[in-house]
């Protein structure tokens, strides 16, 4: 009786494990339907963004670079690539047409936690005197002309309302930061007061959001490059936009006639994104509750710890590790998106990194290969559902451009979209989805004209190159 009464009981937890997972999926479900209805979303609410100040959740931030890299660009230039857990610092040698980035060399540092919700004084302070240590152990090799000042592009990967190419106060923190005296404020002025603490002769020229400087370190290698998107800790895209198709822009027209657009899609929402319990949970808990929506469903920061709430649900409810909840899942964002990554990535008969990293992560010493698979199948729900919105969000770019579509006149211009991210970079089984997803979007003949390269580390090098663009001696070395 004891037996049958085990049975009966781990069956019925099966049950409600299975009816948990059903759910999910279906409340994840991106059919190819609503995915066109969530680009279509996008590129209505890209016209209203352009349109007014305020006009959209989308910001549609006009970054104030007109002109992309040419290949030309010359000299020595640095750039600081602060947006995420780490901040980086390059030294970059750019030799013109023939030498393109000559020599780089980098460093990066990590940033202490308690700094990502201090102070803006301290924030800027450690990151001016990283800055300083570079710049103090740097070789013989790199020379600036004697009596120029070091130059500095600063990709800083937050909101920012900029007022110049090299000027502009933080509208919010998004990801992990939320250091309340910085909001509002220039971060170039926060960052060059900090500089000046140090005795550091630098000056910033270029201040970009990561989507600009991957767009321009893209279009250095490419010159079909007009979208940038990043897949990382958050997830945002930036394009080339006709200038006079931003009516809220009131400025002189350019000479290109071009001005690239931050969107801050990570602020997307829509009544046709799929959402879930575990998604209101995570946003009502978070840093920024009610923003960043579809960062959130999205991107690195998230993909882990919403992976994290379902399991927690199988635990509490339907005993799928054992009789007792281990007490680590109840840790917000303990079950990291790599480690998510490496479950779902689990290729062995026995799925035995799957085990192990249950193990390492959440205490649980054993589990049947049947809960291991409920795992890896939690995974593809979720990172699928991600995937296939970031394929949907691009598309809507792609609307906006007019390159979804073969053209009347049946040019086939060639599109080609610069991503990078740990996200896009790392998690492989998130980039093929992603892909897969946009040509379906697109359909087979258009696809072909599409094209996503990685544009590794395009940040860090398109930030120098725009600070090559924009430096105080351009003028003197042309004329
Ligand atoms: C967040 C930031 C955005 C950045 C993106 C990727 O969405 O708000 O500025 O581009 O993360 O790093």
């Amino acid at each position: 009786a004891l037996v049958m009464r085990h049975r009966l009981k781990s069956s019925r937890q099966w049950g409600r494990v299975s009816a948990i997972l059903k759910e999910t999926e279906d409340q994840c479900a991106t059919p190819i339907q609503k995915l066109r209805q969530v680009a279509d979303a996008m590129h209505v609410e890209m016209h209203a963004g352009l349109a007014s100040e305020g006009g959209s959740k989308l910001k549609m931030i006009l970054s104030y670079v007109d002109n992309l890299p040419t290949g030309n660009e010359k000299g020595l230039f640095y750039a600081l690539d602060l947006g995420g857990t780490n901040f980086r610092v390059l030294r970059v040698q750019l030799g013109g047409k023939e030498g393109r980035v000559a020599k780089q060399e980098f460093t990066e540092v990590s940033i202490p936690p308690n700094l990502m919700v201090g102070t803006s004084y301290e924030l800027f302070d450690y990151i001016a005197a990283e800055l300083a240590k570079f710049v103090a152990t740097e070789g013989d090799e790199f020379q600036l002309p004697v009596g120029r000042q070091r130059e500095l592009g600063f990709t800083f990967s937050f909101p920012v309302k900029q007022t110049s190419i090299s000027s502009g106060s933080l509208i919010k923190w998004t990801k992990g930061f939320n250091i309340e005296d910085a909001v509002g404020r220039d971060v170039v002025a926060e960052l060059t007061e900090a500089m000046e603490r140090q005795n550091l002769d630098m000056r910033v020229v270029a201040l970009v959001n990561d989507t600009i400087g991957t767009l321009a370190g893209g279009r250095y290698y490419d010159p079909d490059v007009a979208v940038a998107v990043i897949l990382g800790t958050g997830t945002n895209a930036a394009y080339v936009e006709r200038a006079n198709a931003i009516p809220k822009w009131h400025g002189l027209l350019p000479k290109s006639g071009e001005m690239v657009i931050n969107m801050e899609w990570g602020n997307f929402r829509s009544s046709h994104l799929p959402v879930t319990e575990y998604d209101h949970a995570l946003d009502s808990e978070s840093l920024n509750p009610g923003e960043q929506i579809f960062e959130k469903i999205i991107s690195g920061m998230y993909l882990g710890d919403i992976l994290r709430r379902v399991l927690l649900k199988m635990a509490e409810e339907a005993a799928l590790f054992g009789d007792t909840v281990p007490a680590n899942l109840s840790i917000p964002f303990v079950l990291r998106t790599p480690d998510m990554s490496a479950i779902h990535h689990d290729t062995s008969s026995d799925l035995r990194i799957v085990g192990s990293k249950l193990k390492d992560i959440l205490g649980v010493t054993t589990t049947s290969l049947k809960t291991r698979k409920v795992v890896v199948e939690l995974c593809e729900i979720v990172a699928s559902r991600g995937a296939r919105l970031s394929a949907a969000g691009i598309l809507g770019i792609l609307k906006k451009l007019g390159r979804d579509t073969i053209s009347s006149s049946g040019t086939k211009e060639r599109t080609v979209i610069a991503m990078d991210g740990g996200l896009f970079e790392h998690y492989t089984k998130f980039s093929d989805c992603l892909e897969k997803t946009l040509k379906e979007l697109l359909g087979e003949e258009v696809a072909e004209h599409v094209v996503i390269v990685h544009a590794n580390d395009g940040s860090g090098i398109g930030a120098s190159l725009l600070a090559a663009s924009h430096s105080q001696y351009v003028e003197l070395e042309e004329s």
